[in-house]
C-alpha cells in the first residue's frame, strides 16, 4: 500500500457491486475475531451482501489511486409510531497503513450528509468497549451517551 495518500487524493463514492470482495477482504483483516472477540456482530460475507442488497445507498466507499482504502456501511431504522428515525452505522474501516489520515472521518461526513436527507433524529453506533481509536473517533465527530451493555455467552456443549 502507498503511504503517500492523503485526504485530497482520497476519492468517497457509492459502493457498487465490483467493490464487494475487496470489502470483505478489508473488513476481514479489520474486524478479526480475536480483535472483536466480544462484538455480537460477525464479519462475513453476508454482512457485506445483504446490506449491498438491501441499502446499498448507505454503503459507501474510500478508494486512493483507484484502489479500496476504507468503507462505511449503514442502515436506517424507522421507528414505527414516532417520528423518531435512526440511521446505524453498522460497519467503519479505513486500512490501517492510511490510518489517523482523515480517511474515516471523510467516510463518516459522507454519511452523515446522505442519511441527513432522510429526517434522521439519530445516529447510532456500537463497538467493543476497549476499541480505544473507535471511540475517541465517534467521540471526535459527535457522539456522546455511551451505554453500557452487558454481553453474556452460553457454551452449548456444557448446558
Ligand atoms: C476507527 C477508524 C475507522 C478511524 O479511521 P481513521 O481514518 O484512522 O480516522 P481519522 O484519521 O479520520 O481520525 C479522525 C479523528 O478520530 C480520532 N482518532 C482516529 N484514530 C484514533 C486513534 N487511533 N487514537 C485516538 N484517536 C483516534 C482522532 O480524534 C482523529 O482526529 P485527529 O486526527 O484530528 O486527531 C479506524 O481506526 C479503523 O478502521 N479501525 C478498525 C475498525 C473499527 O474499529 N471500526 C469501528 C467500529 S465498526
Amino acid at each position: 500500500m502507498n503511504q503517500t495518500a492523503t485526504t485530497s487524493n482520497i476519492e468517497i463514492r457509492p459502493a457498487c457491486i465490483d467493490d464487494l470482495a475487496a470489502i470483505f477482504h478489508l473488513g476481514e483483516e479489520l474486524f478479526r475475531a480475536e480483535a472483536v472477540s466480544n462484538l455480537y456482530r460477525t464479519w462475513d460475507e453476508y454482512a457485506v451482501t445483504s446490506q449491498f442488497n438491501s441499502e446499498p445507498e448507505f454503503m459507501l466507499v474510500a478508494n486512493a489511486e483507484e484502489k479500496l482504502v476504507g468503507f462505511i456501511i449503514g442502515s436506517l431504522i424507522e421507528k414505527a409510531g414516532t417520528a423518531w428515525n435512526y440511521a446505524h452505522l453498522i460497519w467503519l474501516g479505513v486500512h490501517p497503513d492510511l490510518a489517523g489520515l482523515g480517511v474515516g472521518s471523510s467516510l463518516f461526513d459522507e454519511f452523515r450528509s446522505l442519511v441527513r436527507k432522510h429526517e434522521i433524529r439519530m445516529m447510532l453506533v456500537d463497538t467493543q468497549a476497549d476499541n480505544e481509536a473507535a471511540i475517541r473517533f465517534f467521540q471526535s465527530k459527535g457522539f456522546t451517551n455511551p451505554i453500557d451493555h452487558i454481553y453474556m455467552t452460553l457454551n452449548m456443549d456444557n448446558s
